[in-house]
């Protein structure tokens, strides 16, 4: 049974560091950034709403050493993102030039950013290991670049709260990479704790922890399908809700001196001026103000362990970015169909961006391995292809050693 099991983050750094002094001849530090996985609240960050993302316990890191030359060199046999070069293959980063439609643009935004502000980052050798799946939906990226910032910042000998980090990554994608991305998942990959969900406020970027319940198991299943093209879907989807929040302030009359937001709106507001809006900007609108609620209706039923509550609320989530938001795909609903007909299950939806990627799965831990073997099973009978998955944990954010 292809029960992914992360790779075990001690085993893999160690790896990475008899592998730097073998190539570089010189001892390393090292930097590590978790992957995330979003319980609840999708598509809700960039419109300044709720979402309840959780590290998890899979991997980027990096080893690194300064240079006598001004120069910043990367590698990793982990990456085969983007179009140029082999996994394998030294880059030399430019942050002066474009991006290359590579996986070095990630470290190449951050190093841009870090340079934008001010920071003298010296030359240095870089190689990256990771188990998080690219395209997968767990944040690869926001993996990438938290590990790199708190890289360039531990070699520049300068210091960041983890916020702050998470919106110097934020840029480096949004004006670097060209991906639009809201706030969550570089601040989950900086600020996470373990065996706790971070209820995040992106407006304010407030946060505030929320135990997992005991007895319950976080499972990630693959659809199988790389999201590797959302972008221009991704960043469409946003304008669509700048459409409706624009709509929306006008209707009530707003002042113009800050920029509309779906943040403001309830379910009413909403249909009130459906007749305004295209049916589709209407059900993105719809989408983002009903998941809002949804996800602090599961912080409400996890404090009080109303495990009932928190699937109905996860199985809505699901509906909702199907039917309104439209960002699912066949194997993602096919994968949270069986899960939710398996015993032992408390809740199942996909998660994060969408068009392919992973479901987050809640299950009673005496049916994981039962849940494990019947999706596997199911699935690939559904859809010819068995999927990967992970029985992970929440595990606390970013670290430099
Ligand atoms: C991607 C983005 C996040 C967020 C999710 C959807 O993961 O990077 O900022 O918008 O999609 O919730």
């Amino acid at each position: 049974m292809p029960l992914g099991r992360p790779v075990n983050e001690a085993s893999g750094a160690r790896a990475l560091r008899e592998h730097f002094r073998r190539r570089h001849g010189r001892e390393p530090r090292f930097a590590h950034a978790p992957g995330r996985v979003n319980l609840i609240g999708e598509h809700t960050d960039y419109n300044d709403g709720f979402a309840l993302p959780v590290a998890i316990d899979l991997w980027t890191s990096v080893a690194f050493a300064p240079r006598e030359e001004a120069r910043w060199l990367v590698r990793s046999e982990s990456f085969a993102i983007g179009v140029e070069g082999a996994p394998g293959d030294q880059v030399e980063l430019r942050p002066d030039e474009g991006p290359r439609v590579h996986w070095s643009d990630y470290p190449t935004g951050v190093l841009r950013m870090l340079l934008e502000t001010g920071v003298r980052v010296p030359g240095a050798t870089l190689e990256f290991a990771s188990d998080v799946p690219a395209g997968a939906g767990l944040s690869s990226s926001a993996a990438l670049e938290v590990a790199t910032a708190n890289a360039l910042l531990a070699l520049a000998g300068e210091e960041r709260d983890g916020a702050e980090i998470a919106l110097l990554c934020q840029r480096a994608e949004n004006e670097f990479v060209g991906m639009r991305c809201g706030i969550m998942d570089q601040l989950v990959s900086c600020l996470g704790r373990a065996g706790e969900a971070m209820l995040l406020d992106c407006r304010t970027r407030a946060v505030r922890f929320v135990p997992l319940p005991t007895g319950v198991d976080l499972v990630i299943v693959s659809s199988m399908v790389r999201h590797a093209l959302a972008a221009g879907e991704y960043n469409a989807r946003r304008s669509e809700c700048e459409e409706a929040a624009r709509i929306l302030a006008e209707e009530a009359g707003r002042d113009a001196s800050r920029p509309p937001s779906l943040r403001d709106a309830t379910l009413a507001d909403v249909e009130h001026s459906r007749s305004r809006m295209t049916d589709r900007v209407f059900r993105r609108a719809r989408h983002v103000v009903t998941e809002n609620e949804r996800v602090l209706e599961t912080v409400e039923a996890l404090a009080v362990g109303d495990l009932e509550r928190v699937g109905g609320a996860m199985a809505r989530s699901h509906a909702s970015l199907r039917d309104d938001f439209e960002v699912s795909c066949r194997e993602l609903d096919s994968l949270v169909e069986i899960a939710s007909s398996e015993p032992g299950v408390v809740g199942a939806r996909m998660t994060g961006g969408g068009f392919g990627g992973c479901t987050v799965n809640l299950v009673r831990s005496a049916s994981t391995r039962s849940f494990c073997e019947a999706v596997c099973e199911r699935q690939a009978a559904a859809t010819g292809q068995a999927p990967d998955l992970w029985v992970t944990s929440a595990v606390s954010g970013a670290r430099v050693e």
